[in-house]
C-alpha cells in the first residue's frame, strides 16, 4: 500500500501539535528533579522551597535567568526547564 503523503502531513502536524500543547499543559516535575539534582543540589536542599509557589519559584528563575536578581551561580535554563524545575521544588514538603 502507498501512504498518500496528504495523511502523512497531518498525522506529523498532529503529533507535533499534542507535542507543543503537551510543553505547556503539564510541566514535568521527573524531568525538574533530574535537573535539580544535578544542577541546584550542591546549593539546594529541595525542603528550603517548601511552600513556594510554583509561579513565584518560575518568576524568580526568570529573573535570575535573565540576570535581573542576584544569584550564587549565573543560571541558564530555558523556559521548559524553568517550569520543570518549579514544579519539581513547589512539591517540596
Ligand atoms: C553555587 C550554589 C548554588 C547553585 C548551584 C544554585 N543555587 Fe539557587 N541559591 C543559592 C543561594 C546561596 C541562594 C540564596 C541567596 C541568593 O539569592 O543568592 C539561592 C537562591 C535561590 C532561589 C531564591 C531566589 C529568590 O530570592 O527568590 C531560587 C528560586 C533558587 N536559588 C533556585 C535555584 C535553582 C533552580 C538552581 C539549579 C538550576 C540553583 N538555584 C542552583 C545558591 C545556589
Amino acid at each position: 500500500m502507498r501512504i498518500k503523503p496528504a495523511a502523512v502531513a497531518i498525522a506529523a502536524g498532529t503529533a507535533l501539535g499534542l507535542l507543543v500543547s503537551g510543553t505547556v499543559l503539564a510541566a514535568d516535575a521527573a524531568a525538574g528533579k533530574l535537573l535539580f539534582d544535578k544542577i541546584c543540589a550542591d546549593c539546594h536542599e529541595l525542603k528550603d522551597h517548601a511552600g513556594k509557589p510554583t509561579a513565584d519559584l518560575s518568576k524568580s528563575l526568570k529573573q535570575i535567568v535573565a540576570r535581573q536578581k542576584k544569584h550564587k551561580k549565573q543560571l541558564k535554563l530555558d523556559d521548559e526547564q524553568i517550569a520543570n524545575v518549579a514544579e519539581y521544588m513547589s512539591t517540596a514538603k
